[in-house]
């Protein structure tokens, strides 16, 4: 359990009665779950690194009924934990305590889709590859891809405010997320989902619940902006002889791709052994102590290739590359980026896994993950280093037989504090969840950290919205 593990102590809250249960059984009649068979799954996060007891999970259909609930809730003092499709890597998607869950799964419908502007509007439940799927028949994309599509939810895309393969070309949520439902802790809806592209009235209040972690209010519906599907999409898979060249490479494919680049993710030797062997997806270039993965994506298959085939000329002539292959047909583009977006699966089926997800500047970027394995040697399984080099996100995983206090020890506060002597960010992409609300201090300043906690005061004054989450312990 999580409070055995962590020092953490459960907060006041009342605990669920029969009455209470009868009561949700009214707003949301035969959708709630004591079965603790069926609850197991949704008490243990991804990760399996963190695990709480909750004895009800609920599952709304509608806003109105998230309203009720969190009604309840608040007059009563329940604590609530929302939960979308429990991908999350910072452990703020399961209870600590027995927080009750209260689950999108089922809040999955596609509201609209205006196929001349690209806008999108669904409930926070639906899946992201169903997304995908759904506006990509109708030519458009989702502006965000990540390797957890098959299970997350979109409402958890932006509470998490998730980054993913596709932030280098489409940006960040804060700019393609146009409106927001979300309820708050007392049971209020607030609706903001509009879909207009320019909005200056006022405080943009949605943007407050990007990335919020589920702490300031439950996100029931998502109005999002869908670029264009583009015509032409190809993948290179390169090998670098060192990170010098990984750092080259990119500079070059920025000024020779030029608009066409829209994605230049990392990966090391060790990584692609342990797709290798946990895996078994096979090498599709000679072994390389660095591999870069490169997507360019256009409108005029013609041009691109011309542009794509002079970089790689130049980057195989002069060294930078040592081995590549191009791919442009569909399957083989997939199969290239499955190499990428399965090392966190493999990374967890090699054992008990440290995971950062770090902001640095881009020429530092692996700078720490060489001077960790020498440090920690023999006590590491393995030290790995990949991730969205073009937004200068690294992901330093530390995997290791099971977990140990002295590993943590030896990673901790050290990693935090090389990042902030960097200017970086302890977390850029993942969230702070359970895991990092105390690493907070080596991004934000106290005078940051306590307006958050006005804002949470304002917000969720009883702060039964994932107590425990999000926000440093003292601020
Ligand atoms: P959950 O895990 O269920 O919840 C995450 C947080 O959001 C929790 O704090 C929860 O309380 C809150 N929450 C969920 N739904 C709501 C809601 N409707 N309203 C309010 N709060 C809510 N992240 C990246 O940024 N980039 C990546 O490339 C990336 N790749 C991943 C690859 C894999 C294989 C996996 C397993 C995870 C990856 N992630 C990545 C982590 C990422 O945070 C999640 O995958 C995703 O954004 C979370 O969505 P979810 O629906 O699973 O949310
Ligand atoms: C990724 O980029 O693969 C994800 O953020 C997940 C991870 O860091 O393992
Ligand atoms: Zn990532």
């Amino acid at each position: 359990l999580t409070q055995e593990r962590y020092p953490v102590r459960r907060l006041p809250f009342s605990t669920v009665s029969e009455q209470d249960l009868a009561a949700f059984e009214r707003i949301v009649p035969g959708r709630v779950t004591t079965d603790p068979g069926e609850l197991e799954a949704h008490n243990v996060d991804w990760l399996r690194t963190v695990r709480g007891c909750s004895k009800v999970l609920l599952r709304p259909r509608t806003s109105e009924e998230v309203s009720r609930v969190l009604r309840h809730c608040h007059e009563r003092n329940l604590a609530v934990n929302p939960q979308g499709g429990n991908t999350g890597m910072v452990g703020g998607s399961v209870p600590v305590f027995d927080e009750i869950i209260l689950s999108t799964a089922l809040m999955n419908q596609v509201i609209s889709f205006d196929d001349v502007s690209g806008t999108l509007v669904c409930q926070a439940g639906c899946v992201l590859e169903q997304l995908s799927r759904h506006v990509e028949e109708r030519g458009f994309v989702m502006p965000l891809d990540l390797g957890a599509k098959g299970s997350c939810h979109i409402g958890g895309n932006v509470a998490t405010n998730a980054g993913g393969l596709r932030f280098l070309r489409y940006g960040s949520l804060h700019g393609t997320v146009l409106g927001l439902e979300v309820v708050l802790a007392d049971g209020t809806v607030l609706n903001c989902l509009t879909s207009l592209r320019k909005d200056n009235t006022g405080y943009d209040l949605k943007q407050l619940f990007i990335g919020s972690e589920g702490t300031l209010g439950v996100i029931t519906a998502v109005s999002i902006l869908c670029p264009p599907k583009p015509k032409a999409v190809s993948v290179a898979f390169l090998g670098c002889p060192s990170f010098a060249e990984v750092l080259r490479t990119f500079c070059t494919s920025k000024g020779m791709l030029g608009e066409i680049l829209s994605a230049f993710e990392f990966m090391d030797a060790e990584c692609m052994q342990l797709v290798g062997r946990h895996l078994h997806l096979a090498r599709p270039v000679q072994e390389s102590p660095f591999y870069v993965l490169i997507e360019t994506s256009g409108s005029h298959a013609g041009h691109d290739a011309e542009k794509l085939g002079s970089f790689l000329e130049h980057a195989l002539g002069s060294g930078l590359v040592t081995d590549g292959t191009l791919a442009t047909d569909q399957r083989r583009v997939k199969m290239l980026w499955a190499l990428r977006e399965r090392i966190t699966e493999a990374l967890s089926l090699d054992g008990y896994v440290y995971k950062y997800d770090l902001s640095l500047p881009v020429e530092r970027l692996y700078d720490l993950v060489t001077s960790l394995r020498a440090r920690l040697g023999p006590r590491a399984k393995h030290v790995v280093g990949y991730g969205h080099l073009g937004d200068g996100n690294l992901h330093l995983n530390v995997t290791a037989e099971a977990f140990s206090e002295p590993l943590l020890a030896a990673l901790e506060p050290q990693v935090y504090e090389w990042t902030a002597a960097q200017r970086g960010s302890v977390s850029a992409e993942h969230g702070v969840g359970f895991k990092k609300r105390d690493a907070l201090g080596y991004s934000k300043p106290p005078t940051a950290l306590r307006l958050m906690c006005q804002l949470k005061a304002l917000l969720d004054p009883k702060g039964i919205l994932n107590p425990y989450k999000t926000l440093p312990t003292r601020a």
